[in-house]
């Protein structure tokens, strides 16, 4: 069974970016597959402690509940992260996950677990969805040396309002779909 792993780093539970990152969700499993959803702000985990443990073997030496689901994603097909906007750029908890995503990398900056499709979600307060375009592009520059192959960013403008999204057919159906783009060959 294909497994996609959801990288949530929004506080608001009932926000646009849980909202477009549960549709996806919904699409999975309703190809069949199983999609594991990690609520950055429920978990406990540590930031990267920069003892470079991971360059020399590939499991972080830090033992928490990120690292469990580093584990998980480590067998996964493929992987969505989603995040707020908060002072132009991903807020921290997803920072410290990118952080802790070090050990997915080998010592020639390759991927150690494979090639996986990745979906960015981006919720801003910001009414132009172009605004962090470069910051956006600059950041997922780093995925390839993670094995994300990005099929898909995003972009939930005008997101002060939590409802700005799940009111929205035509965001929906864009979620909905590029979730099934996930698990299909
Ligand atoms: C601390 C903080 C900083 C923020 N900084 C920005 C910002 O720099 N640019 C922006 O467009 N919106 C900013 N916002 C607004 C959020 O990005 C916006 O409310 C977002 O849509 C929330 O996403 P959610 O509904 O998924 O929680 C900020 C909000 C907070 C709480």
């Amino acid at each position: 069974m294909k497994k996609v792993v959801f990288f949530n780093g929004s506080p608001r539970s009932d926000g646009n970016t849980v909202s477009i990152m549960n549709a996806m969700a919904k699409a999975v499993r309703d190809c069949g597959a199983e999609a594991k959803f990690y609520n950055l702000l429920k978990m406990k985990y540590r930031a990267c402690q920069g003892c470079f443990g991971c360059r020399f073997q590939e499991d972080c030496t830090i033992k928490d509940e990120i690292s469990e689901a580093i584990n998980e994603l480590k067998t996964a097909d493929a992987v969505v992260i989603g995040s707020p906007i908060y002072m132009m750029q991903v807020c921290g908890p997803i920072k410290n996950l990118y952080d802790r995503f070090f050990p997915l990398t080998d010592m020639e900056w390759k991927p150690r677990f494979g090639t996986k499709k990745a979906i960015t979600v981006y919720s801003q307060g910001a009414d132009d969805p172009h605004a962090y375009e470069s910051y956006f592009e600059y950041l997922h520059s780093l995925f390839p040396m993670f094995g994300f192959k990005l099929i898909d960013c995003m972009i939930c403008a005008e997101g002060n309002d939590p409802s700005r999204a799940d009111t929205n057919q035509e965001i929906m159906l864009h979620a909905y779909e590029a979730g099934m783009r996930l698990v299909k060959d």
